[in-house]
């Protein structure tokens, strides 16, 4: 059945949205290490690494950077290849299915590339063991044919370099962790940094923000870039509908609170499952201590995306504990869910 131009024109928009979204991202990403803000010490081991390399000649070691979502692997990962004029090139590790996607993927490859691997941790074993000798010495290993008429071929790679990223590092095989030159841990920014990224973008965006708007976003943005960027662009959604009359369209208090309505987080960033991991806690267990097994029972959840995936950011902010005896959820996070409840129906103190 033909659907009507309504629906028609709605999955176009939608498909417009996200790929307008895109290139704002796009524009929004540093591109060069002077725009770059924050991750000092990454930034000047990076340095030292390529510029080593440069030196002797050499392509540099292969790397692998790991830390939350959204706190710029990628953007480093494309510095490295800008800084060393290599040829950035980028495949999430899921789209490997098989040993001939990643053989076709290395035999395409040219001196100084930058290969670049997200989710390294869902790399397929078969793969990964592809990976092994091209990171060893260069080399690829595979058969061609079928039956006695098989053969073993061996091809030399150029001298590539290899960044593997990946949130969840303790899913990484120790095989494939061992063979990197060096390993970088994106931890999340100061809050300084994530003030200095806001007003970048903001500028870029064209759009003006006040200091207590700045300051409610870094506050939100769980000390990460991405996060940070997202909250401001709707942000900037919000105030060209709502003061579409007016030239000068600003982010104030009011848009912040509207923005993060819309986003379903609240002034701490805190979103629905990280909520429901406290409230669980606090419920079922008493406010802890509760062992991560019996925790990620209660969820549902696979305990190490509770430790890698969860746990980092409500540790941050000292919500949660890990205790020899488990997790427990502290007094700070019972006040601020308490406080929550008290927004939502203030009937129910009374
Ligand atoms: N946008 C996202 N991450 C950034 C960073 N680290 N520096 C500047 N702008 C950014």
């Amino acid at each position: 059945m033909r659907r009507n131009s309504q629906e028609e024109n709605k999955e176009e928009n939608k498909f417009k949205d996200k790929s307008a979204d895109k290139s704002i991202d796009l524009m929004l990403r540093p591109s060069s290490w002077g725009e770059y803000i924050g991750q000092k010490k990454i930034k000047s081991g990076l340095k030292i690494i390529i510029e080593a390399a440069g030196k002797r000649e050499e392509a540099i070691d292969h790397l692998l950077f790991y830390g939350q979502p959204g706190l710029g692997k990628t953007t480093l990962a494309i510095l490295v290849a800008k800084e060393t004029r290599g040829n950035f090139k980028m495949v999430s590790a899921p789209n490997l299915s098989k040993s001939g996607d990643l053989i076709a993927l290395l035999s395409n490859l040219e001196e100084r590339d930058v290969l670049f691997i997200d989710e390294a941790h869902r790399l397929h074993p078969a793969v990964e063991e592809v990976f092994y000798s091209a990171i060893d010495n260069r080399k690829i290993n595979f058969m061609v044919g079928k039956g006695p008429a098989s053969r073993m071929l061996s091809l030399d790679l150029p001298s590539f370099t290899l960044i593997a990223a990946t949130t969840r590092v303790n899913l990484v095989s120790a095989p494939l962790r061992s063979r990197f030159g060096a390993i970088f841990q994106i931890d999340y920014y100061e809050n300084n940094d994530i003030e200095a990224i806001i007003e970048r973008s903001a500028e870029i965006l064209g759009v003006k923000i006040d200091k207590d708007a700045t300051r409610m976003i870094v506050r939100a943005s769980r000390f990460t870039p991405r996060l940070a960027n997202r909250i401001l662009k709707r942000a900037r959604d919000i105030a060209e509908v709502k003061n579409s009359k007016i030239i000068t369209k600003i982010i104030d208090r009011q848009v912040v609170l509207g923005t993060f309505d819309l986003l379903g987080i609240d002034e701490l960033g805190l979103e629905i499952h990280d909520r429901k991991l406290l409230e669980t806690i606090i419920k079922k267990f008493r406010g802890g201590p509760v062992g991560i097994s019996a925790l990620a029972a209660a969820l549902g959840e696979e305990r190490g995306a509770i430790e890698e995936v969860y746990e980092p950011y409500l540790m941050k902010i000292n919500f949660l504990q890990r205790t020899p005896g488990g997790r427990t959820a502290t007094i700070e996070a019972r006040d601020w869910l308490d406080a929550a409840l008290y927004k939502i129906n203030p009937s129910l103190y009374n």
